[in-house]
């Protein structure tokens, strides 16, 4: 394939290969089976055409495995006849290196399955290395690059029968060593092996992360909702590292062999709050939480925020850094400080931060603000901020994850786990906490947290039944057009751009948002008869020139769709938002979360799964 296909190739493929599920269990229970299937499960919401589970027997020590194309569905585990054993683990597939066939489902296998391996990510060489096996005779059952993996930590132990089981561990651990050596790219490992009753994990990219239960016994997954009913206490796998799970852990860096230490962080996500409960999606069950998520994010310690409002007042420069609807809130927030610190802020989307490498000096301060903590594009833009000496610092929402641990501060928007691949309730959190700081900077924190507090009861009361019904029958109307636009003033402009993504996401109707200034040099070609156009107002300064576009809208066709703290003669539909001043951005992106969420219903789309895209985006 030529050079730059093959680059195509693999990014199309990478961009998928994030999907997959992860979780495994090692420990004195011996359902291993059933507690990795019913993990898995757990990790439906990231999408999956395939999946998996490998279960080491007591009895006989090998490993039987069982896959199937589909989803999980109902779980009858008497139907799936699987050996008693307490060392399991299971994947969900979404297809990169081959199609959706039982064959490339994870786990794979080498030869007379001794390794059985499950993988996140690509392995970019894995057609070289398949090459050289081929030739040592190893045979290739699936079309998949992970299968490779197998076959080459098989390989590695060739020939080697090692008595005693401390030493067939640790020759595991050595051939899985060397293996990764080899392999390129992106990527999540588990090891299994009929030779001992250990399992091997490593990371190089793809996030893993280790909970610690009773009694030696532990969980492995990509995700920490998968084990949270069993453990919150947990310990994260860093890049290049690997960890052995045998009873007891030790992590290793895979470079050289050595041990790394690992503290253990304890989780303070509920496992209710990874449920849908009574709630169909949880888009949805996420919306409604804002009803009390607002208040839990501005719950800091004022020390935190005194400290981080401290950093970017004697920053030379601060650069705001996220992706998409993060990005998006890194915009607003730089209005908030013009407006109300007086301040300067630098927005970056992660992909572009590194081409401003130029300016970043050791007195800068990069804010990363992320939901995950684990997007590539993010990460690596602090790591270029990290070479040239600037502070880190980051408003995310997993704790532990990888910018949480990179970050020199970080605050944590408490928002619990967000599961719907549409950010709703991050979002507003991000929003509330970059408000407070703005406030903050300006020397004014008891005057912002009041602004919040108010705005935060002012959702609550928002967030009724009556106001859901209302956007339905509003959703009802518009739900077979092609395109919608939305246009903002102001702070509200980033949310305009916001409301676009919510509702590409999950409706997959065509939206665009645009500072309502900027229609008349180019978009306002866009309208016709009918095209319906969101417009976000605050009731601010920017309030009478976002109803003047509103006005020019309406005369070229365009069906208004207000959503704003008053009605207005040109809205052909008002969906009231309440009067809060400068937390508008948050209250006015809440309709639009709830239009999206209603259209992706009514158009038949899962909202919590949209097609192409992942929750969390680990390659760049
Ligand atoms: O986890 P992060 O907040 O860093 O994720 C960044 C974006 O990938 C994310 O906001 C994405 O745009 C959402 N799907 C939008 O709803």
């Amino acid at each position: 394939m030529p050079q730059l296909a093959r680059l195509f190739f693999y990014e199309a493929l990478a961009s998928l290969a994030l999907m997959c599920g992860i979780i495994a269990y090692k420990g004195k229970r011996t359902n291993a089976a059933e507690i990795v299937l019913k993990g898995l499960k757990k990790l439906e919401y990231r999408g999956y055409d395939s999946w998996g589970v490998a279960v080491r027997s007591n009895h006989t020590k090998q490993i039987s495995i069982y896959k199937r194309t589909g989803k999980i569905g109902e779980l009858n585990l008497k139907n799936i006849k699987l050996p008693v054993g307490n060392l399991a683990m299971a994947h969900s597939r979404w297809a990169t290196h081959g199609g959706v066939t039982q064959k490339n489902a994870h786990p794979h296998a080498s030869c007379g399955n001794r390794i059985v391996v499950i993988h996140n990510g690509i392995i970019e060489n894995f057609l070289a290395l398949k090459k050289e096996l081929q030739k040592k005779g190893h045979k290739f059952i699936s079309e998949t690059d992970t299968e490779v993996a197998a076959h080459l930590i098989e390989e590695y132990l060739k020939g080697l029968r090692v008595e005693g089981r401390g030493l067939r561990v640790q020759k595991l651990k050595e051939a899985v060593q060397k293996a990764l050596k080899r392999m390129e790219g992106r990527s999540a490992f588990l090891v299994m092996s009929t030779d001992c009753d250990a399992i091997v994990a490593a990371r190089r990219g793809s996030p893993l992360i280790i909970g610690k239960g009773q009694d030696g016994e532990y969980f492995i997954a990509s995700d920490i909702p998968a084990f949270l009913q069993y453990t919150n206490r947990v310990m994260y796998l860093d890049d290049n590292e690997m960890v052995v799970l045998d009873g007891g852990h030790e992590f290793y860096n895979v470079s050289d062999g050595k041990s790394v230490k690992k503290r253990i962080v304890e989780i303070h996500w509920k496992p209710e709050q990874a449920e849908k409960g009574r709630f169909p999606h949880f888009m949805i069950k996420e919306i409604m939480e804002q009803k009390e998520t607002i208040h839990r994010a501005i719950n800091q310690e004022e020390k935190l925020i005194m400290r981080v409002a401290d950093s970017i007042n004697k920053a030379f420069g601060t650069y705001l850094v996220g992706c998409g609807t993060a990005g998006k809130v890194c915009m607003a927030a730089s209005y908030l400080f013009s407006k109300i610190a007086k301040k300067h802020i630098n927005v970056e989307f992660g992909s572009e931060f590194p081409n401003f490498h130029h300016f970043i000096k050791n007195r800068s301060l990069l804010i990363a603000v992320s939901q995950s903590g684990e997007t590539a594009d993010t990460l690596e833009a602090m790591e270029v901020a990290r070479k040239k000496g600037a502070k880190l610092m980051t408003i995310v929402n997993v704790e532990g994850s990888s910018m949480d641990r990179m970050a020199d501060l970080a605050i944590h928007i408490k928002a619990g786990p967000e599961k719907a691949v549409a950010s709703t309730k991050a979002t507003t959190s991000q929003l509330a906490i970059l408000t407070l700081l703005a406030y903050a900077c300006a020397g004014k924190l008891n005057e912002g947290r009041k602004v919040l507090v108010e705005a935060a009861s002012q959702i609550n009361d928002m967030l009724n039944p009556r106001y859901e019904k209302y956007i339905s029958m509003l959703a009802r109307k518009i739900k077979h057009v092609e395109s919608m636009y939305v246009i903002g003033r102001g702070m509200n402009f980033p949310m305009a751009l916001e409301s676009a993504i919510k509702l590409q996401e999950v409706s997959y109707i065509h939206a665009e948002g645009f500072a309502g200034g900027e229609l008349k040099h180019g978009p306002i070609a866009l309208i016709s008869q009918g095209t319906p156009c969101i417009v976000l107002v605050a009731n601010d300064e920017t309030r009478s020139d976002v109803i003047s576009n509103a006005i020019e809208i309406k005369a070229r066709g365009g069906f208004i769709i207000g959503v704003a703290p008053q009605r207005e003669e040109v809205f052909d539909y008002w969906i009231r938002v309440p009067d809060v001043g400068n937390a508008s951005p948050i209250v006015n992106i809440i309709p639009v979360q709830l239009l999206a969420y209603q259209l992706a219903v009514l158009r038949k789309n899962n909202p919590d799964m949209p097609r192409n895209l992942a929750k969390s985006v680990t390659v760049k």
